[in-house]
């Protein structure tokens, strides 16, 4: 297949395209830069206007841009620009996909269990009603984006992403700092849900859900497995041989980092309903064994 994915240069990006090159696809790059590097095209997030000729024809297009969300505290100008480079730029570039001769037969596109609100204990699944908040307000802007490719057939598959972990990355790089100094520990109460899934499983998920026609609406793209953050922390201060054990207040964290704290302390439960019928296994399904597969791998990768 010809696949066209945007947010390639990110920490998930950057895996998937590795992952369907490897698969023998041909993967162009939509990049926001005008850059005219082979294998990419360039797209405006803010009109949506797609460079056509460097396109050409595609079978798929899985969709990952957007601002990050953990880039810095939410400034009203950083909100804007998070919202912005969702509902609206995934609405501009769906327009523009759907006018194409031949439009994608799948769009892949990101989404986030932020979706779903702050919801204590509740177990969450695709059938569950969205929340409210700034980022489940994004989100189901996000979501509704993609409606003019789904009014002209096109499959399309959201995939409500949960913390996805790689020490390359993300959250969990982040992390490991203040877990190797010893100063790691639980966030607010600790008993607030954490839905996870390694970088590596995602990726699968991606691939699996571009191929396989019965992917179609929301897909909860979490481990069955979610932990509480107390469980998490004891699972990666273990993992590092470290204590884990210097709480953060909730006040402090929202001293701190103010609404961005949000990430941090809201409670989302999920239970993946369409991976698991759909006979999706995870490679790593619980917390203690995926850490543990991917220090082995960072540390084989150091000293290799
Ligand atoms: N990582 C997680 O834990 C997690 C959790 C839930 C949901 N997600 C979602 O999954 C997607 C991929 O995540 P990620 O961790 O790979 O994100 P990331 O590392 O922040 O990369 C996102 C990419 O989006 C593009 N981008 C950045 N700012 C943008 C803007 N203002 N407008 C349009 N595009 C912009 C950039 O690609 P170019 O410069 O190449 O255009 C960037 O590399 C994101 O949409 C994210 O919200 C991630």
């Amino acid at each position: 297949m010809r696949i066209a994915i945007t947010g390639a240069s990110g920490f998930v990006g950057r895996a998937v395209v590795t992952a369907l090159q490897q698969q023998g696809h041909e993967v162009v790059r939509l990049v926001r830069s005008r850059d005219p590097a082979a294998g990419t095209a360039h797209w405006d997030a803010a009109t949506g206007a797609v460079d056509t000729a460097a396109l050409g024809a595609i079978d798929s297009v899985v969709h990952l841009a957007g601002e990050n969300v953990a880039g810095g505290r939410w400034s009203k100008a950083r909100k804007q620009r998070i919202a912005d480079s969702r509902g609206p730029a995934t609405l501009a570039l769906c327009r523009t996909l759907a006018s194409l001769p031949k439009p994608p037969r799948v769009l892949v596109a990101a989404s986030a269990i932020g979706i779903y609100g702050d919801r204590g204990d509740e177990v969450l699944d695709e059938r569950s009603a969205p929340g409210n908040g700034f980022l489940a307000d994004v989100a189901k802007a996000w979501e509704a984006g993609a409606e003019p490719l789904r009014a002209c057939g096109t499959r399309v598959v959201h995939l409500r992403i949960p913390m996805v972990l790689d020490p390359s990355g993300g959250a969990l790089q982040r992390m490991l700092l203040p877990f190797r100094l010893g100063i790691g520990g639980p966030l607010g109460s600790g008993r607030q849900w954490v839905g996870w899934i390694t970088r590596h499983d995602l990726v699968r998920v991606i691939t699996t859900a571009l191929a396989d026609e019965r992917y179609r609406g929301p897909v909860l793209a979490t481990t069955p497995t979610p932990v509480t953050n107390r469980e998490f922390v004891r699972a990666l201060g273990k993992a590092l041989h470290r204590p884990a054990f210097l709480p953060a207040p909730a006040f402090a964290l929202r001293l701190l980092l103010g609404e961005m704290s949000d990430l941090l302390l809201f409670s989302q439960r999920p239970r993946p309903g369409v991976l698991p019928a759909n006979g999706f296994v995870f490679d790593h399904a619980q917390i203690d064994t995926a850490f543990a597969a991917m220090f082995a791998r960072s540390e084989r990768t150091a000293t290799s």
